[in-house]
């Protein structure tokens, strides 16, 4: 007997839900069905194809999914890499790059399985694109579940199979992160990286990541641009994403904070995204920095709220 595969794995075990009406998904044939409103969907290369029309905002999903293949093409990372995708996102570290974005998630995704990552545990990465959380995720012992809008087979879930070669099966999903396809509290630990800033509506895009993880679990939302409190919510520098039809917006912190709190889940740490090399180095910040106790905190804080764009990591529980 051929055994189930991670998708019918999902559906046994009754954790994939309409993205519509939330009501159970059941196989049908080849694709899924909802047993609730009745609505249909195509599970195609493996990938179970969850975006519905009737989905608030779907026009423009649709239109950055097409956004990201083209910025892909016209910036030169189209064509996957095999030893850099081997790395990611560890590519400062192991291939001698020096990219303050990739530095940052490096940082970040550190601190993620360090602190809360431990075997046994299911967990979701919403915006997943490649998977690349996959290769770090599966060899401690979780189960990985990656969902994105992006199913391109280069750049988005599709290039997931370089680390189903590399580690083993996951599902992946063609899914929102404003309508997830998931019953409530199916997951341990719900992870994102830069991701929620592309939410058409950020409370929404928290409070499913807060839906679908269970009570006690861990929300985290790594490496999101934020703003200083007197700054543009939109950053010049992402005018040619937005051109392409990419949705950026661009919180601060305190936005960040209310929409977690609003979504039930309790902060518990705040961490500069890229780490604290560059404020030690600053006049306030550093100073900020070496205070006793709650230096971290109180650096970070000032750094987010006062100094141009720069981007955070919140490490959230759930508590109801
Ligand atoms: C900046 S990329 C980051 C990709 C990946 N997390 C990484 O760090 O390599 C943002 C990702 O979020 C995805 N995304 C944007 N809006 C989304 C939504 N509403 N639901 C799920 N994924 C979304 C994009 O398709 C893209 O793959
Ligand atoms: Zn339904």
């Amino acid at each position: 007997m051929v055994p189930a595969s991670p998708v019918e794995q999902l559906v046994a075990r009754g954790l994939l839900a309409c993205p519509v009406c939330l009501a159970r998904l059941v196989g049908e044939g080849p694709g899924l069905a909802c047993a609730g409103c009745g609505r249909r969907f195509p599970v195609r290369a493996g990938i179970p194809r969850l975006l519905d029309d009737s989905l608030p905002g779907i026009a423009a999903k649709r239109h950055e999914i097409a956004g990201w293949v083209e910025l892909a093409r016209s910036e030169g990372w189209y064509e996957p890499e095999d030893e850099v995708d081997a790395a990611l996102p560890f590519v400062n570290r192991d291939l001698g790059w020096d990219d303050r974005n990739w530095g940052a998630n490096e940082h970040s995704f550190s601190l993620l399985l360090e602190r809360h990552v431990q075997p046994g545990l299911r967990v979701l990465e919403v915006g997943a694109a490649k998977c690349w959380g996959a290769q770090h995720l599966i060899p401690r012992g979780c189960e990985y579940v990656a969902a994105d809008i992006l199913d391109d087979p280069n750049v988005g879930l599709g290039r997931g199979e370089f680390y189903e070669r590399r580690v083993g099966r996951f599902a992946r999903i063609q899914a929102d992160g404003e309508h997830l396809p998931f019953v409530d509290g199916a997951f341990d630990l719900t992870y994102c990286v830069a991701t929620l800033h592309h939410a058409l509506d950020l409370g929404r895009m928290v409070r499913e990541l807060a839906r679908v993880t269970r009570r006690s679990g861990t929300v985290a939302a790594l490496n999101e641009g934020t703003r200083a409190l007197a700054r543009s919510g939109t950053n010049p520098e992402q005018e040619p994403e937005r051109r392409l039809g990419i949705n950026e917006h661009v919180h601060s912190l305190p936005a960040y904070l209310w929409a977690f709190a609003r979504a039930g889940l309790v902060v518990r740490r705040v961490e500069q995204a890229e780490g604290y090399g560059d404020l030690r180095r600053r006049r306030i910040a550093g100073a900020l920095l070496r205070l006793p106790g709650a230096g971290r905190s109180a650096s970070t804080l000032f750094a987010q709220c006062c100094h141009g764009y720069s981007g955070v990591s919140l490490y959230a529980r759930r508590l109801v």
